[in-house]
């Protein structure tokens, strides 16, 4: 968020009087949009710029080009499934070549990766610029934030055979995938089902900056030295300059996807889910994808540039198969994607086109992960296993969150729990943005407008409600505060490049920035947020994360100076997009650390603006500072299909737009979609007018009421989802392409998904004055209306009424999605409501689905203390069974005692004529046969038939009281019940 009073207020000394004028001219700006000349273009950029340039060098050469990459061939071996090699890179005009080590290592999952280094930086042997004490090495600590701790799971059978020049490694499953090394020029091919899916240095793009002294000025009217590269040495952009200690340094690599048409992932960017073509093509973009997280305040959407997160994970995408591939490199990245024509044969199921990509970054080391599917699923669960599944939350988090900037007053917070309430409307959390600390200095509240937050935290309590505070890593630069006073005694704040500590501009005015990447500040962290310490705060508070990219308001593209010095003398440059990750993980350590007067822990809850690769570990994203404009709603649900796609599927973007004032329409429409969101939370401006979801009236109230109750019903199955992404990284919203991987209609389709595994089939109006929408079904399977069962069936597009009450909603047939029907104030009341099951049957009359449940708070669940069931509807047997899938049962058991007393209070069988018939029905008497815990019993049945044959038919059982931990099993037909029965009843 942004906003230029706060800069203009409590102006700290320090700071110049030009540094203030130049940026108050900076953010004077009436305009709605970011001023993209903040922001680098990819020329504006020298490294890309150079990049970009030798690609285009490379591929106006066509055949003649020859990649000056080769491998030392004595130099290779293989041990313990790693191959070692040199890469030699010839420079014209030097006799000496540059050594650039390769290792290729191979996991357990049949994942591989590539990491090229610089041999004289590993030795340090290399001269830096100026007095500068950055480390002389190529970074190479990404894995050590961005992987699992356990990552380096080796396989170990690697089969590898060298001739002529090539070097075949067979590993994965059965040794069924294959790498194919060439020696010169350099290039690897991977290769599946004996086609090949992703090549590297393809199109010979691939160049590794390697050091070199900075060489002298040309003498006039003479040629620079061609080491002298453009941009190398210095470099200023918007009245900052960079002093590039190490001088050039970019690594850049093509890699190609050939019969792939489609690709997705790279969050975070306000563009498609499949991805556009950055140069040449159909010229949907000209500048490439770039990863540098950065606070773009009002962004544009459509776009390629950069937002407040990055992870540089790539899936490509074609019927009958899915790869990926993960960018290990967290320095900023820029990314080409061209489709292309392919020269060569098709491979089968392939498409029309090759997807060719260009990675470039600024430093570190060339270190990419491949994966080679062969399915989205396997994907998501490879490029899971190394960089981590989704944090189970606590369930809270994945309820309704109602933010602005800012509740001013603890009487202000009350008043509008009061109001929720008594407009019946639920809600879980209230937030409070930086106005609640004492003049903008976290872990303190503003003693006049907060005078007793403990009261605050204690009523929000009373309806099992949260308050989450906003805690950002710019601490205050001012006398009498202890926290900036203990940054500095400990030695925990991010340096500048001569070793002072960091000084810039954000909402406090003069700051300084905690350095995550220092073990001790994780530690001085912890001690923060005890409740001893933090006073005001108690078991019901948690933390938002913002401004983590960091945002500096004088720094150059509003960040930190790319020279300054964290931790360890790693250079700002080489960890920039590590850097919120790692703030955003101290303060999750920090939330899991705190323990109540009995010792007790519980699950932490952060929200963080800017992320890497790894951070689904720690929490939830959001979007950033979006728009009350449709525009900004329509681009909502592509972004965050895109986070699933990457691995982060616990995200969601501000509901209604956080600047301006969306109308009363786009504020219903955007709950109505919001509630879609695996993170669902509104959030407005400080100049945004009131727009508590009361106040709009009936009957946008109303209609909003509906949508965040609907949430609220369904979210059992919206906790069965996140546990599944906990499990194997399967996304919580999907995207078609995801459930239908073979619908090549459905590939780029970013506008509906599907929630879980519950074949719930959403697609939110996103456009003004819009009476039905058009819904593409990936597959022939029945689909039914979620409210009037109207069926809609046959692949395609299918015409849906979408009038402002009613909500695009399908069930898909073959799914069991379990809800929770009764309202109430907020999902912790609901903790002893009955359950209800919706069983859709599919044309065959049978259904699955599944249901994970635990105390939601605590970390039991890790000690098995959850339930963990999966339902199906037979139709052979006409009935509805539980079964557990407990990992371990006898765990379990402690926990089922504890929740004995949930029970099933409806079970509501959709389509019921496919798997019997109405007449069977009576002959039972409406009489439902119920098997538990080895006895019998019934319950009434009340059949519906359909008004005509383009509705479900549905089947009542009320009360059938089964226990939700229980195994049972409900009869529509007393006859499938078994021979027992009929002496029991
Ligand atoms: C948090 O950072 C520590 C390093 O201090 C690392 O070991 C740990 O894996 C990270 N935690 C998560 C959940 O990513």
């Amino acid at each position: 968020m942004r906003l230029l009073q706060n800069l203009l207020s409590p102006a700290s000394p320090g700071a110049g009087g030009l540094t203030v004028l130049l940026l108050l001219l900076d953010l004077i700006t009436p305009a709605a949009t970011v001023k993209h000349e903040n922001f680098k273009t990819c020329s504006q950029s020298g490294f890309c710029r150079r990049n970009r340039a030798f690609a285009d060098d490379a591929i106006a050469a066509g055949d003649k080009w020859s990649s000056p990459y080769e491998v030392k061939e004595d130099t290779i071996a293989l041990q313990n499934g790693v191959l070692t090699a040199e890469i030699l890179k010839t420079v014209p005009g030097l006799q000496e070549k540059v050594v650039l080590p390769l290792t290729i290592k191979f996991h357990k999952t049949g994942a591989v990766r590539v990491t090229i280094d610089e041999l004289k930086r590993q030795k340090g042997e290399i001269e830096l610029k100026g007095q500068s004490k950055a480390r002389k090495e190529r970074y190479h600590e990404t894995e050590r934030w961005a992987l699992v701790p356990d990552w380096d799971i080796r396989d170990e059978k690697v089969v590898y055979d060298n001739r002529k020049g090539q070097i075949t490694l067979k590993f994965g499953p059965e040794s069924k995938y294959k790498a194919i090394v060439t020696a010169n020029p350099f290039s690897v091919k991977f290769e599946r089902d004996g086609e090949t899916h992703i090549v590297f240095n393809d199109r010979g793009l691939m160049n590794v900056e390697h050091w070199r002294p900075q060489p002298p000025a040309p003498e006039e009217g003479k040629e620079k030295s061609p080491e002298d590269l453009d941009g190398g040495w210095d470099e200023t952009f918007g009245g900052n300059t960079d002093t590039k200690p190490r001088g050039p340094e970019a690594i850049a690599l093509d890699i190609t996807f050939p019969g792939y048409e489609h690709v997705y992932g790279i969050p975070s960017h306000a563009t498609s889910l499949s991805l556009k073509t950055t140069k040449g093509g159909d010229g949907a973009y000209s500048e490439p994808y770039r990863l540098y997280n950065a606070d773009v305040f009002e962004y544009i959407v459509d776009s390629p540039m950069t937002l407040y997160g990055s992870i540089p994970f790539m899936q490509a995408h074609r019927k009958g198969s899915s790869v990926g591939v993960l960018w290990l490199n967290a320095a900023e990245t820029w990314v080409d994607v061209v489709k292309e024509k392919p020269k060569k044969i098709l491979p089968i199921g392939g498409k029309s086109e090759d997807t060719k990509t260009h990675w470039i970054s600024e430093s570190g080391l060339l270190d990419v992960w491949v994966f080679l599917g062969p399915d989205p699923a396997t994907l998501y669960t490879s490029y899971g296993a190394l960089t981590g599944y989704t944090k189970m939350p606590p369930s809270f988090a994945i309820a309704y969150h109602q933010c602005r900037w800012n509740y001013v007053s603890q009487e202000d917070v009350k008043d509008v729990n009061k109001k929720f309430d008594k407009h019946d409307i639920p809600y879980d959390v209230i937030w409070l943005d930086i106005e609640y600390t004492d003049g903008k200095r976290y872990f303190t509240f503003d003693p006049l407008t907060f005078p007793d937050p403990m009261s605050m935290m204690k009523n929000a309590d009373k309806t099992e409600r949260k308050v989450v505070l906003i805690i950002d890593p710019h601490i205050k630069n001012t006398e009498n505060y202890d926290i900036v006073d203990e940054l500095k005694s400990k030695d925990l704040a991010v340096k500048d490049k001569d070793g002072n500590i960091y000084e810039g501009w954000c909402w406090p005015g003069s700051s300084h920035w905690v350095d995550a990447f220092n073990p001790a500040a994780f530690e001085w962290w912890n001690s923060l947020f005890t409740f001893d310490r933090f006073k005001g705060t108690t078991k019901n508070t948690f933390i938002w994360n913002d401004m983590n990219e960091p945002s500096v308001f004088n720094g150059p593209e509003t960040t930190m100076p790319k020279d300054n010095i964290h931790f360890d003398n790693w250079e700002h440059r080489d960890v920039h997009n590590l850097n919120g990750m790692t703030f955003m993980n101290a303060t999750h350590q920090a939330l899991e650390a705190r323990q109540d007067s009995k010792g007790r822990t519980q699950r932490s809850f952060v929200l963080t603006r800017a992320f890497f690769a790894g951070a689904q570990r720690l929490g939830a994203m959001w979007t950033g500072d979006n728009e009350a404009k449709w525009e900004h709603l329509q681009a909502a649900f592509p972004m965050l299909l895109s986070q699933g796609v990457a691995g982060f599927p616990f995200s969601g973007a501000d509901v209604g737009g956080f600047f301006g004032n969306p109308s009363k329409e786009l504020l219903t429409r955007w709950y109505q979609s919001g509630i879609w969101y695996p993170f669902f939370r509104a959030h407005a401006h400080i100049d945004a007018k009131r727009r508590e979801p009361y106040i709009a009236g009936d009957p946008y109230t109303r209609i909003i009421r509906e949508a965040v109750r609907l949430r609220y019903a369904l979210l059992p199955a919206w906790y069965t989802a996140f546990h599944r992404a906990s499990q194997d990284g399967m996304p919580i919203l999907r995207p078609n392409f995801v459930v239908h991987p073979d619908d090549e209609e459905g590939f780029a389709l970013d506008d509906q998904a599907y929630l879980g595994d519950t074949g719930i089939l959403v697609k939110p109006v996103v456009s003004e004055g819009v009476e039905t929408v058009d819904i593409h079904l990936g597959d022939n399977e029945v689909y039914y209306d979620y409210w009037t069962y109207k069926i809609y069936q046959g692949k395609g597009l299918k015409n849906y009424p979408a009038p402002l009450d009613q909500m695009p909603v399908l069930m898909r047939g073959g799914h069991i999605i379990p809800r929770r029907d009764r309202h109430r104030r907020s999902s912790g009341l609901m903790k002893y409501d009955p359950f209800t099951l919706v069983v859709v049957l599919n044309d065959k009359g049978n259904a699955e689905g599944h249901l994970y449940h635990d105390d939601g708070e605590s970390f039991d669940y890790q000690k098995g203390h959850y339930i963990h069931r999966k339902f199906t509807f037979d139709s052979a047997t006409k009935s509805l069974s539980s079964t557990d899938l407990h990992q371990d049962p006898p765990t379990a058991e402690a926990y089922n005692k504890v929740v004995k007393s949930l029970l099933v209070e409806k079970i509501l069988i959709v389509g019921v004529s496919k798997a019997i018939k109405a007449s069977v029905l009576a002959k039972s008497k409406n009489k439902a046969t119920i098997l538990e815990d080895g006895k019998y019993r019934k319950a009434s049945m009340v059949y519906t038939p359909a008004q005509d044959n383009t509705f479900g038919d549905t089947l009542l059982i009320r009360n059938p009281k089964v226990r939700i931990a229980n195994d049972w099993t409900v009869y529509l037909d007393k006859k499938d019940a078994g021979g027992a029965v009929k002496d029991e009843l």
